[in-house]
This record gives C-alpha cells, structure tokens and sequence, in this order.
C-alpha cells in the first residue's frame, strides 16, 4: 500500500486538503487503490509556533519512506517573508530533486473560459516547468539595504543537465500521448546566455524526436498567443520563472486556479502534487475555496502511483460535477467547499 504523506498547509490549503482526503477514502470504499495517508503538520501554525519549518530527517524520511507527497499550499500573512513556505515547498522541489512541474491545463467546459468562442478543444495544453533551478535557487543577495545606493541581486540559475532534462521529458510526453507540437520559451532576445542554452539544448533534444514539430517562442509572444490561439498549443516548456507565469495564465483560460492541479515529479522517485493556487488568505475559513483542483491534483498523483483507471475516475467525477453545475461560486456554482466534495463523493459512488 502507497504511503501519502498529506500536508494542507496554510489557509485554503486545510479546507480543500479535508475535501481530497474525504474523496480519496470514498474512491477506495469504492473499489479504488488502497492508500496510507499520513497528515503532517507542516505550515505557518507550527513555524510560528515552534520556529521550525522541516527538518532533514523529514527530508529523508518523506525520500525513503513514502510513495507521494499531496500538498494543499503555503503562505500566510503572518509570515510576511514567505520563509516557511519557500523552505517546504522550495525545500521539497531542490531537495527531493523534483525537476518536472507537470501542469495540465484543461478546459472541461466553455462556459469557463473567458476567451471568446473557444471551446474545450481549444484549451488543452501541458506545460513542463522546470522546477529545480532559475531564478528560484536563491542565489544572490542585498547590499547596502535601505539606502540609495542599495543593491539587489537574484541570479538565473541554468545547467545544462537540467534544461536538457526537463526537454526530454516534455518530448517524451509529446511522444507517448502522440502531441504534434513541443513549443519551448524563453526570453532568448534580453537574457542571451539562458535563452542561448535553452535553444541550443532544445534543437539537439529535437532531433531526437524527427516526428514532433519544434518552435522556440519568447515568453512574452507566446503569453500574447496562449490568450489568442490557444489551439495551437499542445505542450509547452520553459524555465522556472516563465512556466510559472504561462501556469497561471493557463489557469485564468481553463476557468481560473479553483481547477488547475501540478504535479512536481522526478520519474521513479517520490514525487510531490499539489494545486496551482496558493492559500488565497482572501477567503480561507470561508467555506468559499474550490476543492476540485485539489481533486484533479490526487488524480495525477493516482496515475503517477500507477492508478491510471482510478485517477480517470475521479477527474471524471470532477467533469461530471462541472456540467452539472455541481461547483463553488468561483466556478459559477452555489456549493460551499464541503458540499462541493460531497458531489465529487456521490458522483463516485454512483459511478461505482
Ligand atoms: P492564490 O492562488 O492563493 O490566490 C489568487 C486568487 O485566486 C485569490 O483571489 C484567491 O481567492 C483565488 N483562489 C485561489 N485558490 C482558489 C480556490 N481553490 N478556489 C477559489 N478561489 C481560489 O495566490 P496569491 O494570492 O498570489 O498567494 C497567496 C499566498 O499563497 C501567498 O503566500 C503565496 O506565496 C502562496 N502561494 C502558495 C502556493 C503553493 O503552496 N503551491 C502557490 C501559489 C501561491
Ligand atoms: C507555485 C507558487 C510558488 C512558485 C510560490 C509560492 C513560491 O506560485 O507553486 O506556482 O512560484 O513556484
Ligand atoms: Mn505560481
């Protein structure tokens, strides 16, 4: 049986965690995988607490003895700095080495996309966000903070081994769902020696790939075109700042963060899955947060566990509830977060 490891973390984190959870037993009473789903108690309340945020014998311990990791999100206003959140999350993604951020964007209806005339066939692309380097690495620094003359540097980390790697790994993906396209992005024209690497990395990884069409677009044409043809767009991969962004973007064309699930994998290793959406302060405790992309993210988590069938039926239930109405305000529904779970619930058990 799969070990989880479960953190909700902060805010609406808890709320939608509760609701995955809940949708998670429902599956396996009805027929679906059995899993051990271990809580921990990591986030904002306990570093505040206890100063302590996850130590190195977490690391090992989530390393060596779970299967997957489910995370709500990270980030509370009483911690102004983020401290916590970055070394959990960040933590997780550099240390257990999670070098895909797989994010599927999906438009299950075309009432919820606010671009004109698409459908869902229009919006249904992934992108492949290198996850273990950039700008995020945390290398840099200030000097003479709060004076004129103050400096502030943040460097843009990009190796060779791990541009490659995430490339291959979106051609890999293009290949086996038999995807025409790999777009690649970067901002190649202001930031020479990255986007030099990345273009250089993708030709030769291309030609491995005779079959699949390239492009290399920069990021700011292409965020322009996503909004405007998005059709055209089947995989999508790019640098850790950039494929956050197009992630977000991609979210506000498929009905908004409420429904956009990540999964952050190294193939073979314990992996982490989580929302794209953070623990939005604005409404948690409210029962107001949409749990299905916390939903959608335990289906990827299911198919990377090897439960492709039981990762299809939850994003099926999630479908269902969609065209049915079945949803939280954010998503045009009346349901609150707990009533928007019980759907997903009952429409499992009537699935069967
Ligand atoms: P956010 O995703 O939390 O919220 C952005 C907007 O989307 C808000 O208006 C919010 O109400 C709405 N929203 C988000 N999730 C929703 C849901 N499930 N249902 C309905 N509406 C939803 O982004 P933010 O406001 O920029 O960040 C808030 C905090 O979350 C910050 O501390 C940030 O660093 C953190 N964050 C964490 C993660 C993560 O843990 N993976 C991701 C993004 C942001
Ligand atoms: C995400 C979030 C994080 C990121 C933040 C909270 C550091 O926005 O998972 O998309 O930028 O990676
Ligand atoms: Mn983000």
């Amino acid at each position: 049986m799969a070990r989880i490891a479960v953190i909700p973390g902060d805010g609406v984190g808890k709320e939608v965690m509760r609701e995955a959870v809940k949708v998670l037993r429902a599956l396996e009473a009805a027929g679906g995988p059995a899993l051990e789903l271990v809580e921990w108690p990591h986030g904002a309340d306990r570093y505040l607490e206890t100063g302590q945020s996850i130590t190195d014998a977490e690391f090992a311990d989530l390393e060596q003895n779970y299967g997957a990791i489910l995370l709500g999100a990270l980030g509370d206003p009483r911690v102004p700095g983020n401290e916590h959140a970055r070394q959990i999350l960040l933590g997780m993604r550099f240390r257990l080495d999670l070098f895909i951020n797989f994010r599927p964007v999906t438009l299950y209806h075309e009432r919820l996309t606010p671009l004109k005339g698409k459908t869902e066939r229009d919006v249904n692309f992934v992108i492949f966000r290198e996850n273990t380097e950039g700008v995020y690495v945390g290398m840099g620094g200030t000097f003479k903070q709060g004076t004129p003359d103050e400096v502030a540097i943040q460097e843009d980390v990009n190796t060779r081994k791990g541009v490659e790697r995430v490339i291959r790994a979106a051609f890999e993906y293009a290949k086996a769902n038999g995807l025409e396209r790999v777009t690649m992005s970067d901002k190649a024209n202001a930031m020479e020696s990255a986007g030099g690497l990345w273009r250089r990395v993708f030709k030769a990884v291309a030609a491995e790939y005779p079959g699949i069409e390239t492009e290399a677009l920069y990021v700011d044409m292409l965020a322009m075109d996503l909004v405007r043809r998005p059709e055209r767009y089947r995989v999508i991969v790019a640098g850790n700042l950039f494929g956050d962004i197009l992630s977000d973007l991609g979210a506000g064309i498929a009905g908004g963060l409420g429904l956009t699930a990540s999964g952050n994998i190294h193939p073979g290793r314990v992996s982490m899955f989580e929302p794209v959406h953070g623990s939005a302060p604005d409404i948690a405790g409210q029962d107001k947060a949409n749990p299905f992309a916390a939903v959608l993210t335990s289906a990827l988590m299911l198919r990377h566990l090897g439960h492709a069938e039981a990762g299809d039926r939850l994003e099926n239930a999630v479908r269902a509830c969609i065209l049915a109405g079945e949803t939280t305000g954010d998503v045009g529904g009346t349901l609150g977060t707990r009533a928007a779970g019980d759907a997903i619930v009952a429409r499992i058990q009537a699935a069967g």
